[in-house]
């Protein structure tokens, strides 16, 4: 069968790519220039993720990023995508404490940026807030498994589900997810055996990051797929650059030119 060509990709066309077997790519993007990268080479889903909170604003953890700052980096985003999904992640703070606050949450996100869906961490215990936000025809990913905003209680940012009764609980949290109405789910660090049981169950898109193949498609966080970070280094990361080296190598080249008189030469001056 023939690849269909999506102008423009929409929830629908992501169950439609589940339905037809064609995995679903999506990468993070937190400003106007990237995105717009991303954009260009095909990716189906930006993924605006409060991993801003670490990669753009050198927090240790997700938890600190505001929902205001969310929708400064999702507004940069969408100026600059044709044809991707735009999903931003509600922030730490601003849905769990009830669905009334999430919705108001969820609508700030899509009025002021103008994104196409949001994402929230966790299953049942947050079922109320993403049922209200999907009333509000808002469309809602889902997150399992390790759920960073959730990492002081998990402790370690280790493989989850992989005794019997967490994984027995993400499997009914999928389930709940589907049934409440997502439109997708990622699935993080879970063993891929779980997750290929879930993407078979589960009709709507099972998205991995650390979840193995057998799922309906993958994110990676852009910084750290093209190698411009550096310590992080877990085993599900496919390194495809090394930015970070090779910035460092123009920078110091650039230093050196000026430190010797070289920069800018007679053609780089008016
Ligand atoms: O915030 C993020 O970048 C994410 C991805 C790792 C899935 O949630």
């Amino acid at each position: 069968m023939n690849k269909k060509i999506y102008k423009r990709v929409t929830v629908k066309s992501l169950q439609e790519m589940k339905d037809n077997a064609e995995k679903i790519s999506m990468l993070t993007s937190y400003d106007f220039t990237l995105a717009g990268i991303v954009d260009k080479s095909g990716i189906d889903v930006i993924l605006v993720g409060d991993s801003a909170s670490n990669i753009m604003a050198g927090h240790e953890t997700t938890l600190p990023i505001t929902l205001d700052q969310m929708i400064y980096h999702a507004s940069s985003v969408i100026r600059a995508v044709e044809r991707a999904l735009v999903v931003v992640d509600l922030p730490f703070g601003t849905y769990q404490s009830d669905s009334q606050a999430a919705l108001e949450s969820a609508i700030r996100i899509m009025k002021e940026s103008g994104s196409h869906a949001v994402k929230l961490e966790g299953g049942k215990e947050i079922k109320d807030s993403i049922k209200r936000i999907i009333r509000a025809g808002i469309p809602v990913m889902g997150h399992l498994g390790l759920t960073p905003q959730s990492i002081y209680k998990f402790g370690t940012y280790t493989v989850r589900a992989k005794e019997d009764k967490e994984a027995n609980q993400l499997i009914e949290d999928a389930h709940l997810l589907e049934k409440i109405g997502c439109f997708a789910i990622v699935l993080e660090k879970v063993p891929s055996k779980l997750a290929e049981r879930v993407a078979k169950e589960i009709n709507i898109p099972i998205i991995g990051i650390g979840a193995g193949g057998n799922v309906d498609g993958q994110v990676l966080v852009l910084h750290d797929l093209i190698g411009m970070t550096k310590e992080f280094n877990p085993r599900f990361l496919r390194r495809y650059m090394n930015l970070h080296d090779e910035i460092v190598n123009a920078i110091s080249n650039f230093s050196d030119d000026i430190k010797s008189g070289d920069f800018p030469n007679e053609n780089e001056q008016y």
